[in-house]
């Protein structure tokens, strides 16, 4: 921690409640990005094209969605946050960002706005009580596929981050399409966490629910991600009529249904969606005639219906070196 002296605490604190209204919500997008902007992105800027430079310390504090993956905000704890500490070291210290010989420090004012911002839970939506609206009653999976897909609504994931899921980018040069996954807390997810990724729906391509307390009902949720590409509800409750509500979703690749109570009576769903192109139904009640009916529907899809563990890293979690025999 850096020490300060009380001869200069105490003009600064006069200055910080004179500057920044304490009862306010600090604003993003009006109040904190200006000042990344004009501070910070000649340095932390995402690369765009390949003849840019890489931003500084591999930080990119032009977006919302480079500051998350950056790893330096404790939402409601600026003195634990390297966003705020690195911004409020001494004159002296090399560690201070800006660097003294490129604009550092910042004006007091736009410190002191740093930290309230953070404190406050570094909430990236604008609007008093800032953080998310209520999810609309009427969203469907036909809405969502007109929805354009920017940049993933950043405090929609941290609420799904609060509420146990793991988000991540599919990849590094594909910020806007996120894979949500609940890996060690899967046994407290319900649907009610659930239905929370609709928040981020237009940007969702992979969802894991394995060994969720997901119900039929909670797939209605899932049903309306319209990019949804991969879908893992290996170990569920689920049945026949909770795939009923994935009908709409044109884009699944990939679904594996392992030990659920899933019937063949879902095959004739499962036959339109045309992009399938691995199910696995390892431990359900679909039948090897089901299947390969499936297979003429399907000609070009991976049909499992014993387990495969080299092609599915999800299967044997449990008990990785079992064999089974059929
Ligand atoms: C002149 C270029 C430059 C500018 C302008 C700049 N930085 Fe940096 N920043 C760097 C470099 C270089 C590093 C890596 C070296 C280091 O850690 O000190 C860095 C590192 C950081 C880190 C540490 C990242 C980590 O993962 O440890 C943070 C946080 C940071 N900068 C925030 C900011 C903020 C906030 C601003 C604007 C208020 C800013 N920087 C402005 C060049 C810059």
């Amino acid at each position: 921690m850096v020490m300060m002296s009380k001869k200069f605490i105490f003009p600064l604190l006069f200055f910080l409640a004179a500057t920044v209204s304490f009862g306010q919500v600090v604003d993003y997008k009006k109040q904190i990005a200006p000042i990344l902007s004009s501070k910070c992105n000649s340095c932390h800027t995402a690369k765009k094209k390949e003849s840019d430079k890489k931003p500084k310390a591999g930080l990119a504090l032009d977006t919302p969605g480079g500051i998350r993956a950056g790893g330096v905000l404790e939402p409601g704890d600026a003195s634990s946050s390297e966003f705020f500490i690195r911004v409020s070291l001494p004159k002296t210290d090399d560690e201070l960002m800006p660097p003294t010989d490129d604009g550092g420090p910042l004006s007091p004012k736009e410190i002191a706005l740093i930290k309230k911002w953070i404190d406050d839970g570094a909430r990236f939506s604008s609007g008093s009580g800032g953080g998310l609206g209520k999810i609309a009653a009427d969203l469907d999976v036909a809405k969502v596929r007109a929805m354009p897909m920017r940049e993933p609504n950043a405090d929609g994931v941290s609420h799904l981050e609060g509420l146990g899921a793991t988000v991540s980018q599919l990849a590094v040069n594909l910020p806007q399409q996120l894979v949500v996954e609940w890996i060690s807390t899967y046994h407290k997810t319900t649907d009610k966490e659930i239905e929370q990724i609709l928040h981020i729906a237009p940007n969702v391509v992979e969802v894991d629910l394995s060994r969720t307390k997901v119900t039929d009902e909670g797939l209605k949720h899932i049903g309306k991600l319209a990019r949804l590409t991969h879908l893992n509800l290996s170990r569920t409750q689920i049945t026949d009529k909770g795939i009923e509500h994935l009908s709409g979703l044109r884009s699944l690749e990939y679904l594996n249904l392992y030990g659920t109570g899933v019937g063949d009576g879902v095959l004739p769903i499962l036959a339109k969606h045309r992009k399938l192109k691995s199910l696995y139904t390892w431990k359900t009640k679909i039948t090897a005639e089901g299947l390969s009916k499936l297979r003429k529907a399907l000609p070009d899809a991976k049909l499992v219906l014993e387990t495969d563990a080299k092609s599915n890293r999800y299967d044997n979690l449990d008990n990785p070196d079992k064999k089974y025999d059929f």
